[in-house]
Order: structure tokens, then sequence, then C-alpha cells
């Protein structure tokens, strides 16, 4: 017999990754990798629920929470317990919540973004931003110190900034995320698009001619998930997300402190553009917690063509 090799330490590993690459300084690595352990319990919260996902009780009659509920609990917990964090702000809170405010950052997040999918096992995720020191109310997305998502798919991918490129990271059996891709790129034009809220487009006629443009030769690539549908674009490296106003929705369904500003944040790390039909994301400050914004993301030259599709 035998004995087996020993191990290596051949994986990059998110920890090692924000040490040496990104060099993140210590607090910031820590918050980060907290909201990585997160993820991590999020996505087994994912696997085991059953009737719990979404909300009301289950076979034994008891009272079950809804997973983004769940989501939102032990996102709060690892937060709490990182020791670093002033305060957040969640898609599941009304405000924001305090928890030190001599810590050194403030977090938003989406404990879950496209929980209505759960029940049809599409891919679903969890978004992040991290601001230096306690408030978030009237700031812009540019001041964001490092942004992220979890996307829980058939894959676990953690991918995250600090304002030095896109990385993207692979939950292994371990339960460690490892280096699956460095530098993700966006080029500048598309061939994917990806169009929320589109039924806008009956008293949108600018987003009309947007939809008309994209179906002259490009291809649909939409799950109603905004995590998955931009990881997409990350990807495959091309691609143009919307979500835009309508008569129902004026300023679109997305929120800009906790979808929209974590979102062109990375995607203009990794050479794409971002807009709310005026001017970059990274610009727009915030105003209330749940403050609505259009977005257009992805490829440069496809933004500003919607943008322009969008005044016409
Ligand atoms: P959430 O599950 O946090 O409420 O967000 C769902 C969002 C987003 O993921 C997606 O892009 C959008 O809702 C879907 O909008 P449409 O139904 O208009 O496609
Ligand atoms: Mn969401
Ligand atoms: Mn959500």
């Amino acid at each position: 017999m035998t004995a087996s090799p020993p191990p290596t330490a051949a994986h990059t590993t998110l920890n090692g990754h924000l040490q040496d690459k990104a060099k993140a300084p210590d607090a910031l690595r820590h918050v980060i990798l907290d909201i990585a352990r997160a993820g991590r319990s999020i996505r087994h919260a994912i696997q085991t629920s059953e009737g719990g996902l979404s909300g009301g009780s289950n076979q034994f009659g008891e009272k079950q929470l809804k997973i983004d509920v769940i989501a939102d609990q032990l996102m709060e917990q690892y937060l709490r317990e990182s020791g670093h964090v002033a305060c957040f702000c969640s898609e599941e809170h009304d405000d924001i919540v305090e928890i030190d405010p001599k810590a050194p950052y403030s977090v938003v997040f989406d404990p879950l973004d496209g929980s209505s999918l759960v029940d049809a096992n599409f891919a679903i995720g969890s978004i992040f931003g991290i601001y230096p020191g306690s408030e978030i109310i009237g700031r812009a997305p540019h001041e964001q110190v490092a942004a992220g998502y979890v996307l829980y798919g058939p894959r676990t991918i953690f991918v995250y900034s600090t304002g030095s490129g896109v990385h993207a990271f692979l939950l292994n059996d371990e339960g460690e995320f490892v280096l699956l891709q460095e530098h993700m790129g966006v080029a500048d034009t598309a061939k994917n698009y990806s169009p929320g809220n589109l039924s806008a487009i009956h008293d949108n006629p600018g987003y009309k001619k947007a939809l008309d443009h994209w179906l002259d030769g490009m291809t649909l690539r939409y799950s109603g998930c905004m995590v998955a549908d931009i990881h997409h674009v990350l990807a495959k490296g091309q691609g143009v997300f919307t979500n835009v106003g309508g008569s129902k929705y004026p300023e679109g369904k997305l929120r800009l402190v906790f979808e929209c500003g974590p979102f062109a944040y990375l995607v203009e790390q990794a050479g794409g553009a971002s807009s709310d039909g005026k001017a970059s994301l990274l610009q727009k400050k915030i105003m209330t917690p749940d403050q609505r914004t259009p977005i257009i993301v992805g490829s440069k030259k496809e933004v500003e063509d919607v943008v322009q599709l969008l005044h016409s």
C-alpha cells in the first residue's frame, strides 16, 4: 500500500486572495470572509428548508420562516459577530440597523435575490456592498470599498471586488471558496440581453425601441434573478442587463442601495458601464434605504446605445 500524498496548497483560497492579491486591510478582509461564510450557511438553508421556502407552516403545523428571512438572519448574525460592522442596510429591514458606531465599515445587502424562483429550483443569490464608516445615506455607490455576490446555482460561486478587478471563487466540497477566475472582464459590445420589468414596454416607448433593437440579432438570456443574470454577463464577458421604469414602477423595480449599487461597482470594475438612464449609477446619491432606480448595466457600447434608445 502506498501512502497518500500530503495535502498541498494548490488552490488559492478567498482568504489568501484577499490578503495577497487584493491586499485588503485586515478588518475589510474579515468582513468579506464573514459574508462568504454567511453565504455558505444560506446555501445550506436553501438546500435543507422544505416547506419553509415560501413561509407558512410545515407538515406538523409549525410556523416556518420565509427563506428570505432566514438568509437575512444569517447575514445579520455573521455581521454582528465580525466586530467590524458599524451598521447594515438590508432589503428585509425598513431602516438601517446599527451594530457598533465605532466599527470601520457599513454593509448593504439583499440577503436573497430572486427568492420567488426557489420553488422552481432556478439559481438565486445574495448581494452585498461595503462602505467605509457608519453612514450609508448621503453616500454614492462609487464610495464602496468592496462589493460582491454569492450565486447559488448548480455550483455556489462567490464574486468580489475591492477595486482591483473582479474575481470569482467556487465553493468546494470542503466548504472552502477557491479561485475560479481572476479579473473577469466585460467586452464593449454585447451579444446577450437580459430585460427586466419588460412589461414596461407598453408605456415606455424607448424601452420598446430597445427591445426591437435586441430582437434584431441578439440572444435573450433572462432568468429573473439579477444575480444570475448579471453573473451571466461577467462569466460570458459580454451582455446587457436592464430594469427600467414604466407606469407601474416608474423607477424600475430594483433598489439602488443593495441591488444596483453593488452591481454597478462590479461591472464597472470589470470594464463595463452602468447607468440610470442619465449618468453612471456609481454617482447616484443614496437618499433612502428602499430607493428604486432604473438600471442599464453591462457592455459599454450597448449601455450607451440603450440609454440613447430610451431617450428617443
Ligand atoms: P428579490 O427576490 O430580492 O425581491 O428581487 C428580485 C428582482 C431581481 O432579481 C430581478 O431582476 C427582478 O426582481 C425581476 O424583475 P421582473 O419580474 O420584472 O423580471
Ligand atoms: Mn433582490
Ligand atoms: Mn431579496
